[in-house]
């Protein structure tokens, strides 16, 4: 049976448009946090963090999500491991969350995976000093190999499929037209320019989510370039509307 597609359902702002708040209780309490998309059930799916310098954050026994991060800048410190600019983090749901250390205080996305709830993860912890030394593939999609882009893999969940990526688009990048994920999409953008439609342009620091079954990418292009921080709830996979 075929999908109930929706249509301009996608979100695009820019998160200076939306202010900061206090995050409050937990893990991220005494950070200051700007909610980039929240489940229907009210809980933090992403959410960009601003640690202030000096911040000590609390340790979680036992988290109930898994929690991924992506340093954007100042430097952050996980049990024991720096991270800067660049750097990336997981750690699986059933395993203890190191409390969020900052000496000079540092600004990362962060993304709650609570597929997992019920058994722990069975994922592995993943700790980069620097996400841009993954290995980097040429994307193939429909056949047609995606020369000039570079995909990397920071993360995939084995037991869903969910995964991120640092993906990085060609000066002059043209899309195919319309398409639609299974899945939902959440895009951040690091650097350069790319557009998901003639409406729109998104930039560094820059916020897009695009929902499970919705159609979206009208006409996406980059002038300059892109490199993005892209992040799916499960499988991922393109479908193009013809
Ligand atoms: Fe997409």
């Amino acid at each position: 049976m075929l999908p109930v597609l929706s249509h301009n359902l996608s979100r695009c702002f820019p998160v200076t448009d939306i202010p900061w708040y206090d995050v409050g209780d937990g893990w991220l309490s005494g950070c200051d946090g700007k909610t980039l998309r929240a489940l229907d059930d009210g809980s933090m799916r992403s959410v960009l963090i601003r640690l202030q310098p000096g911040h000590a954050g609390v340790a979680i026994d036992a988290a109930s999500s898994t929690v991924q991060g992506f340093v954007l800048s100042g430097t952050i410190t996980l049990g024991g491991t720096v991270l800067v600019a660049g750097g990336f983090f997981v750690i699986p749901s059933g395993a203890d969350l190191p409390g969020l250390v900052s000496e000079v205080g540092a600004e990362l996305i962060v993304i709650f995976d609570d597929a997992a709830i019920g058994p722990a993860s069975s994922a592995e912890a993943v700790l980069l000093t620097s996400a841009y030394d993954v290995e980097p593939i040429v994307p193939v999609i429909d056949g047609v190999r995606l020369d000039g882009f570079a995909r990397r893999v920071l993360w995939e969940d084995p037991d869903t499929g969910a995964d991120t990526r640092l993906l990085t688009v060609p000066a002059g990048f043209e899309g195919k037209g319309p398409n639609w994920h299974p899945v939902h999409e959440e895009i951040f953008c690091l650097e350069g320019d790319i557009g998901p439609d003639d409406s729109r342009l998104i930039v560094p620091g820059t916020y897009l989510h695009n929902p499970a079954y919705g159609v979206h990418g009208y006409h996406e292009h980059s002038k300059g370039g892109a490199t993005i921080l892209e992040w799916h709830d499960g499988r991922w996979a393109v479908n193009f509307v013809s």
